[in-house]
């Protein structure tokens, strides 16, 4: 299966008035054509900033890039996304590469309708009329399953519903038929009904456009029925990524356990979250010389207080960043 993106070792800081920031602290990952991968692990593990970071959006100062790849191969060939100055990584964003955030209010224009704001993205992109636009916008409504799309294209978004707004910003996000779509928590404020109107709208559009996915999100429970693979971040680096059935059957990282290993906690709006974990999430105000995880660990030696571990093969496409041996019960040889 070809790659549309490879994303290696990248690093990501932010220069703060209270310190240096270790955000992102050298995350690698891919992702195939047409794949659905998610990405989970606690608030303020760089989840966001990852994903930010591919997209330019880091807001600098006092964020910068420091370090990395993320070779994009896409309609024009392969590139690499962190060296692309701003002009052509505009041009990638929002055409090859669509996004779709937590809070729809905040990335819609509230002075623009939301037919404009699509048909916007038409012409910058895919050079085409007002005319043809104003046409493929109202189809892109009716394809994201807004009702009288033709009226509605005349409407603001504070007219709409949340679960509405985020429907036009799929619309934005897929309007130009991307390679990747990045959807980050796109169904954490939305109320639970409408969250699985979304992911099935997800589904459908996927099998339609054939875009891979990188889904962010608190959600287990969503993972399993939308995506082929996990990648579970801790502390600003990858924890562990294996196919979904194997990272549920098979966790090999504690922290993965950890998440996995008490029943998930039913919110009052309905919705699964991750558990929480004893002890507290990394400072990443200090820089990492060891384990991120070590201090909350049941299973941490010596070596994971001296080293960084790196991901090392755990299984068929199933990788983790661990000097112990879950199952074998030891340290991992290697
Ligand atoms: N603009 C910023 N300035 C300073 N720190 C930031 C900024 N944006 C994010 N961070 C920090 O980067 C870390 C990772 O954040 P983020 O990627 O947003 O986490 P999440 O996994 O919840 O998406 C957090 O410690 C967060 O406080
Ligand atoms: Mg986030």
């Amino acid at each position: 299966m070809a790659k549309v993106l490879e994303v290696k070792d990248l690093v990501t800081k932010f220069y703060t008035l209270d310190g240096v920031v270790h955000a992102v602290n050298g995350v690698s990952f891919d992702l195939d054509e047409g794949e659905t991968l998610a990405i989970v692990g606690e608030s303020g593990c760089g989840k966001s900033v990852t994903m930010l970071s591919l997209l330019g959006l880091i807001p600098s100062p006092p964020g910068k890039v420091e370090r990395g790849n993320a070779f994009f191969s896409g309609g024009t060939g392969r590139c690499d996304l962190l060296q692309l100055a701003a002009p052509e990584l505009r041009d990638v964003r929002g055409g090859q590469i669509g996004f779709v955030f937590q809070d729809p209010i905040s990335s819609l224009n509230p002075i623009l309708t939301v037919g404009e704001q699509i048909a916007e993205s038409l012409t910058r992109h895919l050079g085409l009329t007002r005319e043809q636009a104003h046409r493929r916008a109202i189809k892109l409504l009716e394809e994201v399953g807004i009702p009288e799309a033709a009226q509605r294209y005349d409407s603001y978004p504070h007219h709409f519903s949340g679960g509405m707004r985020q429907r036009v910003m799929i619309a934005i996000a897929i309007s130009c038929s991307p390679s990747i779509i990045i959807a980050d928590e796109p169904t954490t404020a939305l109320d639970v009904t409408v969250q699985a109107q979304i992911v099935d709208l997800f589904k459908r559009l996927r099998d339609m456009i054939g875009m891979a996915i990188i889904w962010i999100t608190h959600d287990l429970g969503v993972v399993a029925g939308l995506a082929e693979r996990v990648l579970v971040m801790y502390g600003g680096r990858v924890a562990e990524v294996a196919l979904v059935d194997d990272l549920y059957e098979r966790p090999q990282h504690p922290y993965t356990h950890g998440l996995l290993g008490a029943l998930p906690r039913i919110d009052t709006d309905g919705s699964r979250r991750l558990v929480s974990i004893d002890g507290t999430p990394p400072d990443l105000l200090i820089p990492l010389v060891r384990c991120p995880f070590a201090p909350r660990c049941a299973y941490a030696f010596e070596r994971c207080w001296e080293e960084i571990p790196q991901l090392m093969p755990a299984g068929i496409q199933h990788q983790v960043a661990c000097f112990y041996d879950i199952e074998r019960g030891g340290p991992r040889s290697g």
